[in-house]
């Protein structure tokens, strides 16, 4: 008798068991992170350099990057910060910007969810870049009213490639919002 009570109560104890994991994967699909909201790992022909391909994600990421240096480059409240990079432009020289625009796409990728290793960010830490003592090619400490401004040109280049508050505002605050968490590492002024 004691042993079908004990058979009945594991019986019990699997089934409940089964039901709870059956009605979680029913209930909650993981949301979608960052980086597959803006294309994800799919595959596509790199625009770039067609011989080769690239996840949609990185490239959108990439775009926006190429597309917001060039508007913080015209931005004649942060030129104080890029001396480095723009004595080398002045001489015709893109290596270090071709570097800046591939680590700051692999951070973007690393911080939006990529788990694709071949973007991993491997550059200095954000409090590091950020410090002319640490990094020769910062032209001084940041404050805040120029990291905002830095955002907001972030926010330009987004739109110049599509992404804009009207036709994608959950997008823009999720990506803005990443943006700001590291300004507690980046404002040191
Ligand atoms: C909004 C968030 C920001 C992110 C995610 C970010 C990210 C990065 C990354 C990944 C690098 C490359 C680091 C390396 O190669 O090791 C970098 C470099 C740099 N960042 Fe930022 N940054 C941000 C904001 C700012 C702000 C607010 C300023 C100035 C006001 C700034 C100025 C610079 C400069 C001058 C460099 C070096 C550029 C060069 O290579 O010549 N960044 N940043």
């Amino acid at each position: 008798m004691k042993k079908s009570i004990a058979v009945t109560a594991l019986c019990l104890l699997a089934l409940s068991l089964v039901f709870s994991a059956c009605s979680d994967s029913t209930t909650s699909t993981p949301a979608p992170t960052l980086y597959e909201r803006v294309g994800g790992t799919t595959m596509i022909t790199d625009p770039s350099n067609p011989s080769t391909m690239i996840e949609k994600g990185r490239l959108t990421l990439r775009s926006v990057v190429d597309s917001s240096i060039l508007v913080i480059a015209a931005d004649a409240q942060l030129a104080k910060y890029f001396p480095v990079l723009f004595a080398e432009l002045g001489a015709s020289n893109t290596s270090g910007l071709s570097a800046l625009s591939k680590n700051f796409t692999d951070f973007l990728c690393s911080a939006t969810g990529s788990k694709n290793t071949a973007y991993s960010y491997t550059g200095k830490s954000m409090k590091d870049a950020h410090n002319p003592a640490s990094n020769s090619r910062m032209g001084a400490l940041a404050d805040s009213a120029d990291f905002d401004k830095f955002v907001g040109d972030i926010g330009v280049g987004l739109a110049q490639n599509g992404v804009t508050v009207s036709n994608n505002k959950q997008l823009v605050d999720d990506l803005v919002a990443l943006l700001n968490t590291t300004k507690a590492d980046i404002v040191q002024r």
